[in-house]
């Protein structure tokens, strides 16, 4: 019998057992049924979870693009492995086979090594949503180049701040990026970013848009030319389970980004084995996650989950919105899509327009939807569930982190039943527990802490680059010996999970996780202001939405000034990215703190949300009076 794919609800509960009583027998399994490897583990995994050392399928040798690509060509050579559709619906969607998949990728692999790119070297990769962005993902992989994708809606300073963290050697980056009707020029961007960045050796250009472009002699090169002339095949590079694959950044509640480390086969096992079941993907299906694969949705689920399992991807480089809201309906319709992944922020937002614009298509294609990224409210849940999955495809409600490689706790379609807002049951291997504040397990039903996984899995990442303390005291300090998410979470009378949100300083704009400090920090930069400090507040349709409080080096003079508040943002959109701009920006004279200066933020938020019903304890703080006049002054 296979571990791979669990089959009945029975089955789960079988094979949740198995894998917390003999982890090893399971993940062995697993493992050895699905992949193919150059040499076997000496031993399935290796772990301390107070240093955070995780180690898995000790010393054995892989290359995981051999599993996403090469091993399918002699059954699956002419499916499809990508469908790429534009952000203009009047350009063709192109069809790529694993065959023109493994041409492609060996080309782009031979042309990075012939520009220097070695094992182990970075490469930032800052590309809009098309199929280069896949190749040169997996053509790093491929030599043992160690990715690091950076949204392409991130700013210059933001761009920089990771190129640096990483040293990164070469960047890939494209003339510039379609986004509904607008244009952007990213080969800019990059020039900006690299006027601080030294370690860059190379930036290869792809072409999309055809801007005007600037290409800096010795430096900057046009990847056309250079793949036309390389050769179309391509020797994977040996990697050891444990060698790095890629970082990917992640925004911490305190200073810079966090470049969250994954390694290659515990991360390509733990993808693999949850897109099929998560999924419940079959041969033919066409499977479309609509995240940007600058984040981890895009890594997990959109290219390697996907590629490992032979499946068929689409590449969507558009937005919801353009050139109107049924987009997403009409792509569905288009590729005849079955299984469908999207965020609540996407869903809030066309669920506010016409219904018509989901009615006028069937979508009797679709088997199974998903959501991910923040919790989906009730009313959400119900109208992705009615309109677009026409209560009956199951929705997975999916939750994890960049941190955890893959997902962690979810229905399995036609296995789990759903119930709205939960993410339901955790998968074979993960162990989630929820503690209270004083670090005890809190054990039964029907009862809300902090979420924490209390043995490690696979995916887990494996470090933050350049920085392992902080890794340890992110994430294994507040309660020793677990895996602490930041997420709190509710567990119901029959063990499901509900996750509540964030407990940390982290707030979820649009599903981006946007941390308070960065954002700050950028708005202290501005001559005027003395201080600040940014909670969220609900919003209809991003979940979140940023208040900020402000206060100015001199009083009075500023005070309500509009131009104000644009430059602030401007600075925000500057060094963070536009979409950490604040909706609303109060000034005022103080903000609250305790005696150890530390923000009350509990206070902040409630003024923000409106709510002036109970401020708990003030009493500890060191300027209670300031609470009165910031209520007052509420815009
Ligand atoms: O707060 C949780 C929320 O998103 C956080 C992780 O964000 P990121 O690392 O960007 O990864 C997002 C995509 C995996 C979590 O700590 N989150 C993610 N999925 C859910 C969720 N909150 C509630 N329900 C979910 N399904």
């Amino acid at each position: 019998m296979s571990y791979y794919k669990v089959k009945d609800l029975e089955n789960y509960f079988k094979m949740y057992k198995k894998s917390v009583r003999e982890p090893r027998k399971f993940w062995d399994r697993i493992a050895d049924e699905n992949f193919v490897w150059y040499q076997r583990w000496d031993k399935v995994f290796e772990y301390d979870m107070q240093e955070a050392q995780f180690k898995w399928f000790l010393n054995a040798k892989v290359n995981i693009t051999k599993n996403c690509i090469d091993r399918h060509l002699a059954k699956r050579g002419d499916k499809t492995a990508i469908i790429f559709e534009p952000n203009n619906p009047s350009e063709a969607a192109q069809h790529i086979s694993y065959n023109e998949l493994y041409v492609r990728v060996s080309k782009m692999a031979n042309v990075l090594r012939d520009l220097g790119i070695k094992k182990g070297d970075r490469v930032c990769i800052y590309l809009p949503m098309i199929p280069d962005l896949a190749i040169a993902v997996l053509a790093c992989a491929r030599i043992g180049a160690i990715h690091s994708v950076v949204f392409a809606g991130f700013s210059a300073g933001a761009l920089e701040a990771r190129i640096t963290d990483s040293d990164c050697k070469m960047v890939i980056t494209s003339d510039g990026a379609y986004r509904g009707d607008k244009t952007i020029n990213l080969k800019s961007i990059v020039d900006e970013a690299l006027e601080k960045c030294p370690s860059v050796e190379k930036v290869l250009v792809v072409k999309r848009t055809n801007e005007n472009v600037s290409m800096k002699d010795g430096r900057d090169i046009w990847a056309q030319p250079l793949l036309d002339a390389a050769m179309d095949n391509n020797v994977a590079e040996i990697m050891d389970a444990e060698d790095p694959l890629f970082i990917l950044y992640t925004s911490g509640s305190t200073g810079k980004p966090k470049g969250m480390v994954h390694t290659t086969a515990g991360y390509m096992v733990y993808t693999a084995y949850t897109f099929k079941n998560v999924f419940n993907y079959e041969e033919n299906d066409v499977y479309w996650c609509t995240a940007d694969i600058g984040w981890i949705t895009g890594h997990s689920y959109i290219l390697y989950g996907p590629l490992l399992n032979g499946a068929t991807t689409v590449i969507f480089e558009g937005v919801p919105s353009y050139p109107d809201f049924s987009r997403f309906w009409e792509v569905i319709e288009k590729h005849q899509v079955n299984q469908f992944y999207t965020a609540p922020t996407a869903i809030r937002a066309l669920a506010k327009e016409s219904i018509d614009y989901v009615q006028k298509f069937p979508l009797s294609s679709l088997k199974v939807i998903g959501s991910v990224g923040e919790p989906i409210n009730e009313e959400a849940w119900h109208w992705y569930n009615d309109h677009v999955g026409g209560k009956r495809c199951p929705l997975v409600d999916t939750w994890w982190q960049t941190e955890t490689g893959g997902i962690m706790v979810s229905p399995l379609p036609f296995i789990t039943p759903t119930k709205p807002t939960y993410a339901s049951l955790p998968l074979p291997g993960i162990q989630p527990v929820l503690m209270d504040e004083l670090r005890n397990e809190i054990e039964g039903n029907q009862v809300t802490g902090s979420l924490c996984i209390k043995f490690p899995w696979p995916s887990i990442a494996r470090t933050i680059w350049g920085d392992h303390q902080r890794y340890i005291d992110t994430y294994f300090k507040a309660f020793p010996g677990k895996y602490f998410t930041g997420d709190g979470a509710l567990r119901d009378e029959v063990g499901y999970y509900r996750i509540t949100g964030r407990v940390d300083d982290v707030i979820i704009v649009s599903g981006h996780n946007l941390g308070t400090a960065p954002i700050e920090d950028a708005i202290n930069e501005h001559p005027a202001v003395a201080e600040s400090a940014i909670v969220g507040f609900p919003h209809d349709i991003k979940g979140n939405a940023l208040y900020g409080y402000v206060i100015l080096k001199e009083s009075g003079e500023y005070r309500n000034h509009d131009n104000l508040r644009k430059e602030i943002n401007q600075l925000i959109s500057d060094q963070v990215g536009p979409i950490a701009k604040l909706d609303k920006i109060q000034f005022v004279n103080g903000l609250p703190k305790t005696r150890s200066g530390k923000i009350m933020r509990r206070i902040l938020r409630k003024i923000a949300e409106g709510d002036f019903s109970n401020f708990g304890d003030t009493s500890t703080l060191l300027n209670p009076e300031i609470v009165d006049e910031i209520k007052e002054g509420k815009i």
